[in-house]
């Protein structure tokens, strides 16, 4: 276990803040292969010693691809699991082993069913048993692995508050397995596979942290910024039943598996120039200056050798030679950031600014993975490019259609029965799809996926909403395209991997616009994976597509929004808005009725989603305000991306 040290006092390779093994990976798949071919390094050497394999396991979206892989494995002949023995980590409670979001079923879809595991050695905790029996079953449970040496392996994701299985805030180092009631944080963050908070369970059948912490080995996984806050807690914070991961920090053999954006926020990723020795680029060089004014509350020009000796930045300093030098040279490096002219200023020198100023009217193509991303994210930006004359087009990736709620939908179909019966339209095509939609709604249980029909009102009225917003900012409607890409239409949380199709759409929009500029999401904390997929999509298309001609005079810009927002050392635009613009983008975003006063996905935090905007890009403007530049009413910020 490394041990915190105060960073200044030994050799930068003695220093580590990070209490817990980590090992940090390009991305998911790939720490996810590494984690696979561990278990399957237990399994063969326990069974080469004549033992079954004792594997602890856990469900959520984090493992997916540890399991993928080891179906991979197995198939290829690499794998057998005839003489593995499996303990899950927790089931809700109550919670009926075949419903969609029991453990039971979730192990089976994703694990069980696809490899040779007999029945009799897969256990997971009751969801069903009378509570009176639970004492006795909890009890049995740990038994059971102790009979049979302890687990050999434990596979942990981690919750945003910290828990590991079901051991919410409060469990203690030696807490048993036992039912727990569940934090309201785990609750929200499960809404989207119940449907409403309502409808998720309190409680859950959990093993407790002693058991995790009797395990051989632990290995816990985190993938996303989502994850990145509560894994700096875990990993550099103190041991506290507050975040019940960081009890890990005493486990003689674990290991933090993580991806970039989930490491994001450790010291390691923040502040490496404390770590080891750093090139000194542009970027560090503009990372290393905002977090220091940032941290001491100075601005840029106000920092003094002093600040940079005293925190660690003595190296840049022999660098460079004096404050004042770096000070104004990031200073105005942030200062060309900012921009009121995000298709760049055709009367204008654009020696400094982020975009070109030829063509004068660009052909802009705006991604967005949702309906309402362009306008929640880029709402101010959209606006000025088509008040300053740029063609712009909005490309929808996905139709939305599972974030609409029930009621809406038959609200919608009312109508249209009343429209149609005022003007005695009688169309029989329309009458089937939505008497199937109206009568399977009515009897709709919980959580049960939508049929066809239904979907495809909900569909309708996310594109309405998507219509009237290009309205609202004036776009004509030939400049607004609808992708409905494939993947997502499971109507289900779970979506459907990127295929073919949907990056054929993508590349068909870019080569049928030929566009100078790119808008997308580079949003990738959405918790359901989303906009990653949309990315990946938009990625992928240029890749085959860069070397068109017209690919050469095409800038692609990357916004965020409704998650979270680019360090500040990242933005290279950053497009400022006035009081009045600020108004103007929330009207265009209300226009997203469906996602208005309580939406199907609120997750976990309560805001609107103009609120979570406006305040995200308030927060841009007082940071740039913070380190002495003009103050702002709000800002929008982009990253640039070179293939
Ligand atoms: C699941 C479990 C939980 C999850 C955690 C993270 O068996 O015990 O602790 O690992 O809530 O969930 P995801 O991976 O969905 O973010």
């Amino acid at each position: 276990m490394n041990v915190l040290v105060e960073p200044l006092e030994l050799e930068k390779e003695a220093i580590s803040f990070e209490r817990v093994p980590t090992k940090i990976y390009k991305d998911a798949n790939e720490a996810s292969k590494v984690v696979a071919h561990e278990i399957a390094q237990i399994i063969r050497r326990k069974n080469a010693q004549g033992k079954p394999a004792v594997l602890g396991l856990a469900t959520g979206s984090t493992p997916k691809k540890v399991y993928a892989e080891l179906i991979q494995l197995y198939k290829n002949g690499e794998l057998s699991f005839e003489n593995v023995i499996t303990f899950n980590l927790d089931e809700y409670y109550p919670m009926q082993p075949d419903a969609i979001q029991s453990y039971h079923r979730f192990m089976k879809e994703q694990l069980f069913d696809h490899v040779n595991i007999a029945p009799e050695n897969c256990h997971i905790p009751t969801g069903t048993l009378p509570l009176e029996k639970l004492p006795i079953f909890c009890k049995e449970y740990e038994a059971q692995i102790e009979e049979l040496g302890g687990l050999d392996i434990q596979i942990l994701g981690i919750g945003r508050n910290g828990h590991i299985g079901f051991n919410e805030p409060g469990s203690l180092v030696n807490s048993r397995t036992r039912l727990m009631t569940l934090d309201i944080t785990t609750r929200m963050d499960a809404t989207g596979d119940f449907g409403s908070l309502a409808k998720v369970p309190r409680r859950a059948v959990t093993m407790g942290i002693k058991a995790i912490m009797e395990a051989k080995r632990v290995v816990l996984l985190a993938f996303g910024e989502h994850k990145a806050q509560v894994i700096k807690e875990a990993i550099e914070g103190p041991v506290s039943e507050k975040i019940p991961a960081s009890y890990l920090q005493g486990h003689h053999n674990v290991r933090f598996i993580l991806d970039e954006a989930s490491a994001s926020e450790l010291s390691s990723r923040k502040k490496p120039w404390l770590l080891e020795e750093v090139v000194w680029d542009k970027t560090m060089v503009k990372k290393a200056v905002t977090n220091l004014a940032l941290s001491l509350d100075k601005p840029i020009l106000k920092l003094t050798n002093r600040d940079y000796n005293e925190n660690g930045l003595s190296d840049l300093l022999a660098n460079y030679g004096q404050a004042y030098d770096i000070n104004l040279q990031v200073f105005q490096n942030l200062q060309h950031t900012i921009t009121g002219w995000p298709g760049g200023k055709s009367l204008a020198s654009d020696a400094n600014r982020p975009e070109r100023a030829f063509p004068a009217q660009k052909r802009v193509l705006i991604f967005s993975p949702h309906p309402d991303d362009d306008i929640i994210s880029m709402g101010g930006t959209f606006q000025r490019l088509v008040d300053q004359g740029h063609d712009v087009h909005v490309a929808y990736q996905t139709s939305g259609n599972i974030a609409v709620a029930d009621d809406e939908a038959l609200r919608f179909i009312d109508f249209m029965d009343d429209f149609n019966s005022t003007f005695e339209i009688d169309n029989k095509i329309y009458k089937t799809l939505f008497d199937e939609a109206r009568t399977f709604l009515s009897k709709k249980k919980d959580s049960e996926i939508d049929i066809p029909a239904v979907r495809y009102v909900k569909g309708l009225i996310r594109q309405g909403e998507a219509k009237a917003t290009c309205r609202f900012v004036g776009i004509p409607a030939t400049n607004v395209h609808f992708l409905n890409m494939p993947f997502y239409e499971t109507g289900a949380v779970q979506k459907n991997p990127i295929g073919e199709p949907d990056i054929q759409i993508v590349s068909d929009i870019i080569s049928e616009i030929k566009p100078h500029q790119i808008f997308a999401a580079g949003d990738l904390a959405d918790p359901h994976g989303t906009h990653k997929v949309c990315l990946d999509a938009i990625f992928e298309a240029i890749e085959r597509l860069k070397k068109e001609s017209f690919m050469n005079d095409c800038w692609v810009w990357l916004y965020r929004g409704a998650w979270a927002e680019w360090d500040i050392h990242e933005i290279e635009m950053a497009v400022p808005m006035s009081p009045t613009q600020v108004l103007q983008k929330r009207h265009g975003i209300f226009k997203h009725q469906s996602q208005k006063d309580g939406v199907v996905f609120q997750g976990s935090d309560s805001r609107e989603f103009w609120q979570r905007a406006e305040d995200r890009n308030q927060a841009t403007a007082e940071l740039y305000n913070k380190l002495g530049f003009a103050e702002y009413a709000a800002i929008e910020a982009f990253v640039r991306y070179h293939f």
